[in-house]
């Protein structure tokens, strides 16, 4: 894809899942990539495999709740690269309760991830995009949850509905840069997250194959090409939007065999 070969791309969230997918796509199209990951050693073997691969990566370790540690991070990359081109936000987490027993302290520690670290990790690399002639991208993961609402997760889907705003919001601001922002929101793909809510007896994929036209799991790289392409150079008048790649999911309205 164009506009990707040699930019300095940070995938948050990349040591495994699908941001390890996203980071493995944008390697393949010649990025330099840097997964930042609060599980240190996972983002280094996912590192050392891409370097295996022949291309440059590193792993740096940080906790995105953490503004300090957001604002640290885009700064080392922006003073080891001399540019920040590209910023995938997708370091997300699934709390799985009722909402009458959700209580104050987990939903702050759900949408401190979800939302208020992707506002300020985007916030923080957009005000070095800004002074780069070629501006930058940003893509954010969102969920098919920010559109059809599921039980037993109501931060997670309300965090995820306040992504596709916060893409749309924040490229009206940042057009003007040329700083491009949209989002991806996945269906089910069958990560860690995704088997935990399998093994817990809360997801139960055949009765979700229903309302899932395409009646299968979605593969980490399937998800990649999307953020791949919104990334590159061949999205560069796409902005503000929201791509879904759910094997339509979003656009069921009944249940189906
Ligand atoms: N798996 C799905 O079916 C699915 C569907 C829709 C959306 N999503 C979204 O995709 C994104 C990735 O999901 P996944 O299924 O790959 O999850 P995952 O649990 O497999 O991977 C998440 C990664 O984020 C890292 N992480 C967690 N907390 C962190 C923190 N505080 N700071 C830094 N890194 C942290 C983890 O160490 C892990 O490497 C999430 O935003 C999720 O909401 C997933």
């Amino acid at each position: 894809m164009k506009g990707i070969l040699g930019k300095s791309a940070v995938v948050t969230g990349g040591a495994r899942g699908i941001g390890k997918g996203i980071s493995i796509r944008l390697a393949d199209e010649g990025a330099k990539l840097i997964i930042v990951d609060i599980d240190e050693d996972a983002a280094r073997c996912t590192a050392e495999e891409l370097c295996r691969r022949g291309v440059q990566a590193e792993a740096y370790k940080a906790d995105l709740r953490n503004i300090t540690e957001i604002d640290a991070m885009v700064d080392y990359v922006y003073n080891k690269y001399n540019s920040i081109d590209i910023l995938i936000n997708n370091a997300g987490i699934q709390i799985r309760e009722w909402a009458t027993d959700f209580d104050e302290e987990k939903f702050d520690f759900l949408m401190d991830l979800n939302l208020k670290a992707y506002y300020f990790a985007s916030r923080a690399a957009a005000k070095y995009m800004k002074t780069q002639e070629h501006g930058g991208a940003i893509v954010c993961i969102s969920s098919a949850n920010s559109k059809c609402y599921t039980s037993k997760r109501s931060p997670y889907n309300i965090s995820k509905a306040a992504v596709n705003g916060l893409v749309g919001t924040l490229a009206v601001e940042w057009g003007r840069f040329n700083i491009r922002i949209n989002a991806v929101a996945p269906g089910y793909v069958l990560t860690d997250m995704v088997q935990k809510g399998i093994n817990d007896g809360i997801i139960d994929m055949q009765a979700n194959f229903k309302v899932i036209p395409m009646k299968r799991l979605l593969r980490t790289d399937e998800i990649a090409g999307g953020v791949c392409f919104l990334a590159s150079d061949e999205a560069s008048g796409i902005t503000g939007q929201t791509l879904f790649i759910d094997g339509g999911w979003s656009n069921c309205g009944l249940p189906e065999d």
